[in-house]
């Protein structure tokens, strides 16, 4: 499928569905809507107004065009009354697609031919269109795609417009890559398949990728990866991905960005077992694996003038008759030793080989993505992901990045007065705190491994997967953070 950008009038579109975006409390003089109203012969309006349809934020009108125009439906999209900008085209796009999904054609009228709006429109599109099909047969296999997708822009439709529209379309599928990893069964996705996985995405991208199997990182010196690894009948393996565009920065050392992801591909809790229900969507714990293989994939694609990496860890955490143990100290990469409490906290443990790995890589920015603690699911809710970060400027640049993206991030406090929680009377350090205060404990646990770098920590653990469609998430594995990411090596590539 690709999205196409067209300069066709609404009214001879012939497709499914025709989607058009409103101003709250703007809908009936939209000039848009007047437009379709009129070459509908005056049906549209008087209905929007029977139902008193507002364009709240989200909310849709949708109505058979009977002939009026070549389009079978038309659908009027609630854009609400806060400022319109990258979310809420995103949000159009996600919308339009989402109703169109068991169509075969849809048109979006575009509301500027700004390349950004463009670009945000179409990754909106892609990643509304998104449905995780793998395993239905018969009757529930879909029996028809969204095949045709067209873009009505205005005025000349010139190369930095369809240049926009790619941008929106390969960004969106890289976001829908990640969606399929997270939503993998586990007897499917073992950390093999991911790496595998990671390996035939680079390659088709342009970009390097080593994966280390199981010897090979017992050589590379990853004590804490391999500890998790132990109750385990599947190879771990740890994942280096490089893009490194070729830069002339006048002699000035090119910037490098580092992102690492927790793999978890199934956390039974280990031999700390997890109840029934909190084990079941424990697939999804490879989430910050896969936003960091698509947040590399989307800078290639995008062909960005920055260095980044993606670094990923990764195995299950099980109970086999050589499961690591409450009370086992383990070396890690860094030198420290760590004394095991709890198995069910595996993240930190992986991350914070990987960690140590990425710093000596000297990047000017790390960054981990890991659905690590149900604690931060606790103090922000469902949607909300957790930030720490030992760096102003990168926070600031964060919050930035997820205002374009629209995904919720919020800081959390690196409280050193927890600090006294890690120390451990036979290693030099324990590796769990107390209950309280669960995700900032993980955070300060992990910034023992990371040294000076300015490094952000994203605890992804709640909207990494949706009980429900949320926004601009659909239900299942949402692919959290890759467009924030994105934004942000965007902003940094265009600081220079
Ligand atoms: N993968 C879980 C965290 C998680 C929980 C993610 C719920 C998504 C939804 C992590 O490995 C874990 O089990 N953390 C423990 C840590 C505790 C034992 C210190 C937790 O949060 O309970
Ligand atoms: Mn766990
Ligand atoms: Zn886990």
């Amino acid at each position: 499928m690709k999205i196409q950008l067209s300069t066709e009038s609404f009214a001879s579109a012939a497709v499914d569905v025709l989607a058009v975006g409103v101003r709250f409390k703007h809908v009936t003089d939209d000039a848009n809507v007047r437009a379709i109203d009129k070459a509908m012969g005056g049906v549209l309006v008087p209905q929007l107004k029977d139902h008193e349809f507002k364009g709240g934020e989200g909310k849709t009108f949708s109505m058979l065009a009977r002939g009026r125009v070549k389009a079978k439906r038309v659908i009027v999209i609630g854009l609400g009354d806060k400022p319109v900008g990258p979310r809420l085209h995103r949000l159009l796009g996600v919308i339009a697609a989402r109703h169109a999904q068991s169509k075969a054609s849809l048109a979006v009228l575009a509301p500027d031919m700004e390349a950004d709006t463009l670009r945000c429109l179409s990754e909106g599109l892609v990643t509304g269109a998104y449905k995780y099909t793998r395993y239905f047969t018969g009757d529930r296999k879909p029996k028809r795609e969204l095949k045709k997708l067209l873009v009505l822009g205005k005025g000349k439709v010139g190369a930095p417009a369809r240049e926009a529209v790619a941008q929106g379309q390969a960004v969106g599928e890289t976001v829908n890559l990640a969606r399929d990893w997270v939503n993998c069964p586990p007897n499917d996705l073992t950390a093999t398949v991911l790496a595998n996985a990671a390996a035939e995405e680079s390659k088709k991208a342009g970009i390097a990728c080593k994966v280390f199997d199981k010897k090979a990182i017992e050589k590379l010196g990853m004590p804490l990866l391999m500890a998790v690894n132990r109750g385990s009948k599947e190879e771990p393996r740890f994942i280096h991905m490089t893009y490194a565009p070729k830069l002339d920065r006048g002699g000035a050392k090119p910037r490098k960005v580092i992102f690492v992801g927790k793999g978890l591909t199934f956390d039974s809790g280990g031999l700390c077992i997890k109840p029934a229900d909190g084990m079941l969507t424990m697939k999804m714990d490879m989430a910050g694996a896969a936003t960091t293989i698509a947040t590399v994939l989307a800078a290639a694609k995008l062909a960005l003038p920055i260095e980044v990496h993606g670094i990923v860890a990764s195995t299950d955490n099980m109970n086999g008759s050589d499961a690591y143990k409450p009370g086992d100290v383990y070396p890690s990469r860094d030198g420290k030793t760590v004394e095991i409490i709890n198995t069910d906290a595996e993240g930190r443990l992986i991350l914070a080989d990987a960690l140590a790995y990425a710093r000596d890589l000297e990047p000017d920015y790390l960054i981990d993505h890991a659905t690590l603690t149900g604690a931060c699911m606790v103090a922000l809710g469902g949607f909300t992901a957790g930030m720490f970060s030992t760096d102003d400027g990168l926070r600031d640049a964060y919050r930035s990045a997820a205002e374009l993206s629209g995904e919720s991030f919020w800081p959390l406090p690196l409280d050193e007065s927890l600090r006294d929680q890690l120390k451990s009377q036979i290693a030099d350090l324990k590796h769990t705190g107390s209950r309280y205060g669960g995700a900032i404990t993980a955070a300060l646990f992990l910034r023992e491994f990371v040294g000076k770098t300015a490094w952000a920590h994203l605890d992804i653990a709640g909207p990494a997967w949706l009980d429900k469609d949320h926004g601009l998430h659909p239900q299942g594995g949402s692919g959290f953070g890759v467009t924030t990411a994105v934004e942000l090596l965007r902003a940094l590539a265009a600081a220079g």
